[in-house]
């Protein structure tokens, strides 16, 4: 019987992860950031202790566990939209011991920014103008960073213009947009 259990398991871990790397829950596939880069960003998100920091397409949780490993931050929160990434990093969080980081079974594009402080994406050049579009009209009140792996962000839109660019050099760009 266990051995029937445990195949079952592993079938159905396969195939979800088959699925999240696939374009069927959205254009923008499951992968994740680049572990050789993970430092870089966690220190481009300038994090302090009243910082919340949303990871729009949060994948496997992997940057917020990061992130929550070794910075303080106030939260974080992971926006997702395949269920079983969104199981896999709540139950990582559990395991670490990461009580202020949560994954919401959601669209990036129904989601409310109010808390936001900081934001991470990265979700390819396809998706980009879209998200900017979204942050743009939606209230976020309290913003005052984004930070893009390897995607640059537009400079003319209502949204970039408001905000300074840095670009950081690991071994992938990191874009950073700060408040003045
Ligand atoms: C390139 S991965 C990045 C994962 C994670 N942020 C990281 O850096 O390791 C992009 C993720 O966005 C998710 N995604 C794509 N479209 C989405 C949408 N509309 N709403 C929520 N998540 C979405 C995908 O399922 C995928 O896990």
């Amino acid at each position: 019987m266990v051995p029937y259990i445990l195949v079952g398991v592993f079938v159905f871990v396969v195939v979800n992860l088959l699925l999240a790397l696939s374009t069927t829950y959205s254009p923008i596939p499951y992968f994740p950031t680049q572990s050789s880069d993970l430092r870089l960003i966690v220190k481009s998100l300038n994090l302090s202790k009243n910082d919340i920091l949303f990871d729009l397409g949060s994948g496997d949780g992997k940057i917020l566990l990061s992130a929550a490993r070794l910075t303080p931050m106030k939260k974080g929160v992971g926006v997702e939209i395949h269920p079983f990434l969104v199981t896999l990093s709540n139950i990582r969080a559990f395991w670490q011991g990461a009580s202020q980081v949560h994954t919401e079974l959601k669209s990036i594009f129904k989601t409310n920014l109010d808390e936001a402080t900081v934001i991470y994406l990265y979700v390819g050049n396809k998706m980009m103008p879209s998200i900017l579009e979204y942050i743009s009209k939606t209230p976020h009140p309290k913003l005052v960073r984004l930070v893009s792996y390897m995607y640059d962000f537009s400079d003319n839109t209502p949204l970039t213009k408001k905000f300074k660019k840095t670009v950081l050099q690991g071994k992938n760009k990191v874009f950073v947009l700060e408040k003045d």
